[in-house]
């Protein structure tokens, strides 16, 4: 049979018939069944397929150990988000999880109970706290909660590793006997992705804004239970309602109180004013 326009997918689909594992030759199959369907539905010139070629071909040559230019343009498809709801199928009761990011590349340092994360000063002070239980209520002592952010410029440590130590507003907490964790750091700010790369150039040829609205990200992990993977968000925070990457959820959303009782501020080690939020974390048990 001739390869065509109507058989292609088919030649394509059967060349993996013989695919020993059979989960890999699902996916082969559905590969060529939509990738063709696509192809055809778009028709491509040569030189839009050399450019699209050229596209992917600049997204790998921007990968490198810190960043992940891939992961931001599934972020950017909302392929990260769809991956992550397929995969989310936890209790009712459980912390919505979200995207990952391509940020959480640098191991966040083990730090005490109470610790501030910012080791370079500036910024509105604020206070994170918390507990981790399971979904019936039952507190998860000694569960860890992994947290990164970005800084009041919008910027990840590993994104100016000449002026910021590696390892700055990120930590590696332990939960106490009543699953609490509280933590120091600076007011998150909103923040555009990365976009010198050829994710910036797509978000600017189809008029799409970068930026991610104000939030702390959360690996929660506990013997026994799923771990989670999320954000907190700022209530009120700008793009709240347009996130480039989609990965908002009302439910993972708080208000950062502005605290300006001085006693309050001294049992945290803070200055009044400063900002307070709650988040507990419910995980699912496995
Ligand atoms: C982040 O929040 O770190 C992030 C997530 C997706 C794309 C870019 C940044
Ligand atoms: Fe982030």
């Amino acid at each position: 049979m001739d390869f065509t326009e109507q058989t292609s997918a088919k030649a394509v689909a059967d060349s993996f018939a013989n695919t020993p594992d059979p989960r890999l030759r699902q996916v082969l199959t559905s590969l060529a069944e939509h990738l063709h369907a696509f192809v055809r539905d778009v028709r491509p010139s040569m030189p839009e397929w050399e450019a699209a070629i050229g596209f992917l071909t600049a997204t790998g040559q921007m990968c490198s150990d810190t960043r992940q230019e891939f992961i931001l343009l599934s972020d950017v498809l909302g392929v990260s988000m769809l991956v992550e709801t397929l995969n989310d199928r936890h209790e009712q009761a459980a912390t919505d999880s979200t995207v990952l990011g391509p940020f959480h590349v640098v191991a966040s340092s083990a730090r005490e109970l109470g610790d501030s994360i910012d080791e370079v000063g500036g910024g509105q002070p604020c206070v994170v706290t918390g507990r981790v239980v399971s979904v019936d209520g039952t507190p998860l002592p000694g569960a860890t909660v992994d947290v990164w952010q970005a800084d009041a410029e919008g910027y990840y440590d590993v994104q100016c590793p000449d002026t910021v130590p590696e390892g700055n507003l990120r930590g590696l907490f332990t939960t106490d006997d009543e699953g609490g964790f509280h933590f120091r750091t600076v007011m998150p700010r909103h923040y555009p992705i990365p976009t010198d790369g050829p994710v910036g150039k797509l978000l600017a040829r189809s008029g799409r804004h970068p930026y991610r609205p104000p939030h702390i990200h959360f690996i929660a992990e506990a013997a026994g239970h799923h771990p989670v993977t999320t954000h907190v968000f700022v209530a009120g925070g700008e793009y709240l309602d347009s996130d480039a990457v989609f990965a908002v959820k009302q439910a993972l959303v708080r208000e950062f109180e502005e605290v300006h009782d001085p006693q309050q501020a001294d049992r945290h080690g803070v200055t009044a004013p400063f900002r307070h939020a709650r988040f507990d974390i419910v995980l699912a048990p496995a």
